[in-house]
């Protein structure tokens, strides 16, 4: 009875979403372009890491704001179990990390800065290192009217990620009514729409705006140091519940989940809708709502452009 219930629900929004139209990134953005400079070099400072090995840059990387690694590697090569997401376009996500347990792009950096397998540092060496290095001080003294410190190198880093947008994607200008999509293409955004993918996938990031399950309809794996809500919150019914992954480039951003174990976008989504919305996809289906996730790349962020300071 509960399936059926959860069923008819999900087709009755499916239905109701099947007319919704999505929105297209901004092609700029506002950002205060000295603290941006400013968390651009933090950014690809690896002397933020404990060995002065890894930056946040080695995981997220400028190609397509992740790495193509199924778990990402911190310092000493310590691997984690958990893939990374793309920093690119998070600044339109309502939380931060598969769980979601970061609220805003600041209070997100204190997490890989600390975690012992990420840059394994703490918060008196990195005002130490920053403190100690005359071009650090001189640029956090200007902008930030005070000495170099944590929470400043902080608020440095999200706004240079804030500017991390990859406007004028191919389903961005189709959007906005500059270009038409080839019929492949088109029939992917349809059966996004018809088939439910958009219920979870919705917003300006076709993600990121809600929690959902994994294995809504046909359970999914589920290890106990799952990177999930349940991590945060212990209540058995968050298992498996994480903050919905943008779909913005994801052509760019294999393997897939957030244990990485989906090699190619094939079988994400035949993952996905067996896991999510209880059916197979055809090959038709398949090819082409890849095709219509491929029209979601965009231009490189311009700040990685921009010469460093
Ligand atoms: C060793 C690899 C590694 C390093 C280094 C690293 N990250 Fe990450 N990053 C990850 C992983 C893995 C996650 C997902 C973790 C989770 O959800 O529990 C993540 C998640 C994020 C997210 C959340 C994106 C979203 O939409 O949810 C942001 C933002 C981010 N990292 C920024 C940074 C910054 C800034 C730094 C440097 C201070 C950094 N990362 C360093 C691997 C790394
Ligand atoms: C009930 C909500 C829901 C529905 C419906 C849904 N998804 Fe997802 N999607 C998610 C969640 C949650 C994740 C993250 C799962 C994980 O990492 O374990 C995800 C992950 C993905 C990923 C991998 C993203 C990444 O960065 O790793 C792709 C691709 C994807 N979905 C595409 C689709 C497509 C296409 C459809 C329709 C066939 C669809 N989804 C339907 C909730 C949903």
């Amino acid at each position: 009875m509960k399936l059926l219930a959860l069923c008819i629900t999900l087709a009755v929004t499916s239905l109701s979403w099947a007319n919704h139209t999505l929105e297209p990134l901004p092609r700029t953005i506002q950002y205060d372009r000295d603290k941006a400079a400013l968390g651009k070099r933090l950014f690809f400072d690896p002397r933020l890491s404990k060995d002065g090995t890894v930056a946040c840059v080695n995981c997220h990387t400028p190609q397509n704001g992740a790495d193509n690694r199924r778990y990402s590697i911190g310092i000493q090569d310590r691997e984690g179990h958990i893939n990374s997401p793309t920093v690119f376009n998070s600044a339109f996500n309502f939380r931060l990390m598969w769980s979601g347990r970061a609220r805003n792009l600041s209070e997100q950096v204190r997490m890989p800065v600390h975690n012992p397998i990420e840059m394994a540092m703490d918060e008196s060496r990195i005002n130490r290192y920053l403190t100690g290095t005359p071009s650090y001080e001189e640029a956090f003294r200007r902008i930030y009217h005070r000495p170099a410190n944590f929470g400043d190198m902080s608020d440095a880093i999200a706004e240079f990620e804030k500017a991390l947008i990859t406007p004028d994607s191919r389903f961005d200008r189709f959007l906005r009514g500059e270009i038409d999509l080839k019929p492949l293409e088109k029939q992917g955004y349809h059966l996004f729409k018809r088939l439910g993918c958009i219920t979870c996938h919705n917003g300006i990031n076709l993600g990121g705006n809600s929690f959902q399950k994994m294995g809504l309809i046909n359970p999914y794996t589920w290890r106990a140091d799952n990177p999930d809500r349940f991590s945060l919150t212990r209540q058995p019914a968050d298992k498996n519940i994480y903050r919905v992954p943008t779909l913005r480039n994801i052509a760019l951003t294999a393997p897939y989940f957030h244990d990485g174990s989906a090699p190619t976008l094939e079988v994400a989504l035949k993952k996905m809708a067996y896991h999510n919305l209880g059916f197979d996809l055809s090959p038709r289906e398949v090819k082409a709502l890849v095709a219509f996730l491929k029209t979601l790349t965009g231009k490189q962020p311009e700040i990685l452009k921009e010469k460093s300071p």
